[in-house]
């Protein structure tokens, strides 16, 4: 395609934030620190998780960048940028969140196969764009299309970075045709991220976003969009993205048994603390009537911020997020909130941002130590499940078993 390159190598990747965890390099992909999500509700670009399967591709030339739209309908179509930003502009605050968010913690049950991930490879933007729905209406499909005339059912997105395991070609992924038409699904062509120009490690000039689907549909840096029959054939719809049971290991794997994941399914995850904390605390020190000091902790208990996000896919809202300071045996229910000064109620667009995550917060008291747990339930009333033993599939994806963090009180020179 003219006036974009995707290079077989990694000697021109764009400049990352530093504080950034680096979870492979080439291709790059990188997380924030937990912590740093749940300090705006909006994710600033340079925190936005990262996930690459090949190298980042290099537009040079914004006029020459082109778009065509293929497939089974009668005529093809070449779209420029500046016939995508004629078309009406929406901004859409959306949480992309890849199937593997939180796959080391599963792979810490038993091996799985793929870059591990802590809690962070989710971000919630607002992104700007044309719709699809608009898009495909300037080839002939009219809203609301569940299958053209010749039998088109599914639109496929390809791009132009080149993947290995496409074997060189290009990262490719579709979406059903009544989704892609549907204006109420807000599926977009984005060019911009957060009010800014879309960047390169995130998909410029233009990007697909799916909401409520696994960031794995949302195709970056697109050449083409195709009209096809059946769903795309690629390795990342048929040969990855797929959800297994736990007896499925890679010498019975069948792939062809199992649909590729859309929607994510609901997740919680505490942001405020990490795995394993020790809050700093006073101590006294007693001598005993043998001589003998020893050392008492004091108080017994301490209050701590308990925040996070909660998330489902499928435009499904948080209906509510439990806390729990013992193990999961008693639990309390933690505020939920977008923005500050406006109510969050599940499912009220007019309220809440339909796409996007939901922040909560509680505060405890601890005593010296603790198992904080928290689980999300989202409007169809869906939990997440206690055991990540019983999600645990081969290729680590949507773990969105409750999450368990520690607590140990320490004395202030720990
Ligand atoms: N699109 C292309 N062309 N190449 C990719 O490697 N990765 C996908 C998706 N789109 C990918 C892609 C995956 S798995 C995810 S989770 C999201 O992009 C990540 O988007 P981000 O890097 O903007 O956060």
């Amino acid at each position: 395609m003219p006036g974009i390159r995707g290079p077989s190598d990694y000697s021109r990747e764009p400049t990352r934030h530093p504080s950034l965890q680096i979870n492979a390099k080439e291709p790059f992909n990188a997380e924030p620190p937990r912590s740093a999500l749940i300090t705006s509700y909006v994710t600033p670009v340079e925190y936005f998780y990262k996930r690459n399967h090949g190298p980042i591709p290099i537009v040079d030339d914004i006029d020459r960048y082109s778009v065509s739209v293929t497939g089974v309908i009668g005529n093809s179509k070449e779209l420029f940028m500046k016939d995508i930003w004629k078309l009406p502009k929406y901004n859409v605050a959306a949480t992309l969140q890849c199937a593997g968010n939180r796959r080391t913690a599963m792979s810490k049950t038993r091996t799985v196969k793929g870059v591990g991930w802590d809690v962070a490879a989710i971000g919630n933007a607002v992104w700007g764009g044309a719709k699809l729905a608009d898009v495909l209406e300037l080839i002939g499909i009219p809203k609301y299309t569940c299958s053209t005339q010749s039998g088109g059912k599914h639109v496929e997105f390809v791009s132009i970075d080149k993947c290995k395991e496409e074997n060189g070609g290009p990262y490719k992924a579709s979406i059903p045709l009544l989704q892609a038409t549907d204006p109420e699904a807000d599926v977009l062509l984005a060019y911009e991220m957060n009010g800014e120009t879309l960047n390169r490690d995130h998909g410029y000039p233009l990007r697909v976003v799916v909401p409520g689907v696994i960031g794995a549909r949302s195709v970056k840096w697109i050449e083409s969009i195709n009209i096809i029959s059946e769903e795309c054939q690629g390795f990342f719809m048929q040969k990855d993205y797929k959800m297994f049971p736990p007896r499925v290991n890679w010498d019975n794997i069948d792939w062809s048994t199992r649909r590729p994941q859309m929607d994510f399914p609901v997740q919680c995850v505490i942001c405020s603390l990490e795995d394993v904390n020790v809050v700093k605390n006073g101590k006294s020190d007693l001598l005993t009537h043998q001589g003998i000091f020893l050392t008492r902790w004091f108080p017994s208990s301490v209050k701590i911020t308990i925040k996070g996000y909660a998330v489902s896919g499928g435009g499904r809202g948080i209906e509510r997020v439990d806390v729990s300071v013992d193990g999961g045996k008693t639990w309390v229910e933690a505020s939920r909130f977008q923005k500050y000064g406006s109510s969050y109620i599940a499912d009220d667009d007019s309220k809440s941002d339909k796409w996007a995550w939901v922040f909560f917060e509680t505060e405890a008291e601890i005593p010296w130590s603790a198992e904080i747990v928290a689980k999300a339930v989202d409007s169809a009333a869906n939990v997440q499940p206690e055991k990540v033993e019983d999600v645990w599939n081969l290729r680590g994806i949507l773990n969105t078993s409750w999450h368990r963090v520690h607590v140990q009180i320490g004395h202030s020179n720990m």
